[in-house]
């Protein structure tokens, strides 16, 4: 069999591009086409685009899940789902966890993409349950960085617990584009003979490295790898699909998708990429090479907030200051890969330890509760001065954080009776409050019958 491909521009295209602003309507667009093209599957849902719809497009996430599960009549649909942190930015309990990946099955998902920041395998236990209890297709995902820990071996050695754990398949998720060619020859080709696992490589064009780095992971016998079709393609987005499917045609390694398929697909959401560029929400800037990237080995997206940051301080001139300090900041915190929400915390630690001229004289919370554990364990030893430093004495926690938590759904279920008219309403308001519930509101409210004025 040829590489398989999943298609991720509904999901991380339309994210990376145009910060996941694309209606339900839209998505739609083209979807008959992308479901006949003979995909793997289609990544559909995450964090951003479940919180996008709620925010900012005044839409049901649940609901789009339904309407795109049922035009997809032949192929899977993917969701990427952030470990203990669901979709959200904290731990949520174990019930909620199982709550949101029965309901994420039922209506609609078949591949659940499981990840943590910190490849803390404690933190995707409860949700690989889950997936596996509902007759999901459980995929972990491990999050790729480089670093003097982040080491071949130390793949290989997470690659069979995560295949003792019972997942279907693994993904190596290179979130900053930062993977090579060479290393991704070298990391596949290990993973290939250490597991039995098929392998999915994500990355993304940021760098300028994901086409080649592709090819050299497909050489080394990688079985699955994220593209996007043409209009969601590029920049800070994954490699194009049409062209993989081209250039890989008539080979060992042939996808064999439907080109007319791809093709009529392309046409439909070209007119979708052309509006998002006339209003300014995508950006030309992202489409083109960001070298640094690979310099720093920082995430696209965490150095355009590091510039915004700096902007709205008056200290645009820190950049290089900063971008410096991010790789301190690290190996500081043990080597954390730079992904949500590590890339933010990072980020802004190095903000404030280049503006407030001490370094860790301010700290935000969250990296406080990273130093007492309360995000799981570091992929290295945290320093132990500065943790002094900023915690003093406190109790770190070596258990797993969400050991702490007590149940929460049903609390929530009964405090919220009357604004969720479902479980996944539930899930909603659990996972993005007060922003869930100004939606529901609104919805409620408008799915009333309008009064009619009698005349007297
Ligand atoms: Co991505």
């Amino acid at each position: 069999m040829g590489v398989q491909i999943v298609e991720t521009g509904l999901r991380d295209g339309h994210q990376s591009l145009f910060a996941t602003r694309m209606t339900t309507e839209e998505v739609l667009l083209a979807l008959k086409e992308l479901d006949q093209a003979g995909y793997r599957a289609l990544e559909v849902w995450g964090g951003a685009t479940f919180d996008s719809c709620l925010r900012f497009l005044n839409e049901d996430p649940w609901e789009r899940l339904r309407q795109v599960r049922k035009v997809c009549k032949h192929t899977k649909l993917q969701m990427l789902f952030r470990g203990q942190n669901i979709l959200g930015y904290r731990h949520y309990a174990d019930d909620v966890v199982e709550k949101f990946v029965e309901k994420s099955i039922k209506n609609g998902i078949d591949i659940i993409r499981i990840f943590d920041a910190l490849n803390d395998i404690r933190n995707l236990e409860c949700a690989v349950k889950a997936t596996k209890k509902y007759g999901g297709e459980c995929q972990i995902a491990l999050s790729y960085t480089t670093s003097p820990v982040h080491t071949v071996s130390y793949y290989v050695e997470l690659a069979k617990e995560v295949e003792k754990l019972g997942a279907d398949s693994l993904c190596i998720k290179d979130m900053a584009g930062v993977l090579t060619p060479m290393a991704a020859y070298e990391l596949i080709s290990a993973l290939k003979k250490n597991t039995k696992l098929p392998i999915e490589l994500h990355s993304h064009c940021t760098g300028g490295l994901c086409e080649m780095t592709y090819l050299k992971a497909i050489e080394a016998g990688v079985d699955i790898v994220d593209c996007a079709i043409s209009p969601l393609s590029g920049g800070t987005s994954q490699p194009c699909t049409e062209s993989l499917n081209f250039a890989l045609k008539g080979t060992e390694y042939d996808p064999k998708l439907n080109a007319d398929m791809l093709n009529a697909a392309a046409n439909k959401l070209a007119p979708v990429k052309q509006k998002y560029l006339n209003n300014g929400l995508l950006n030309p800037k992202v489409l083109s090479v960001n070298a640094n990237i690979v310099k720093y080995q920082v995430p696209g997206g965490m150095l355009s907030n590091l510039i915004n940051q700096l902007k709205q301080q008056g200290a645009s001139d820190k950049l290089e200051d900063v971008l410096k300090e991010v790789p301190n900041v690290r190996k500081d915190l043990g080597y954390p890969p730079l992904v949500t929400p590590l890339s933010q915390m990072v980020g802004t630690q190095a903000v404030l330890n280049v503006i407030s001229g001490e370094r860790y004289k301010m700290v935000p919370k969250e990296i406080n509760d990273y130093l007492h554990g309360r995000y799981g364990k570091s992929p290295a030893p945290v320093d132990e001065e500065i943790r002094k430093k900023i915690i003093g004495d406190d109790e770190v926690i070596t258990y797993r954080p969400a050991d702490d938590l007590k149940p929460e759904f049903q609390e929530l279920k009964k405090q919220y009776k009357d604004v969720a008219k479902s479980d996944e309403d539930v899930l909603s308001i659990a996972l993005f409050g007060d922003v869930a519930l100004k939606f529901l509101k609104q919805r409620n409210e408008d799915a009333k019958p309008t009064k009619i004025k009698v005349e007297a």
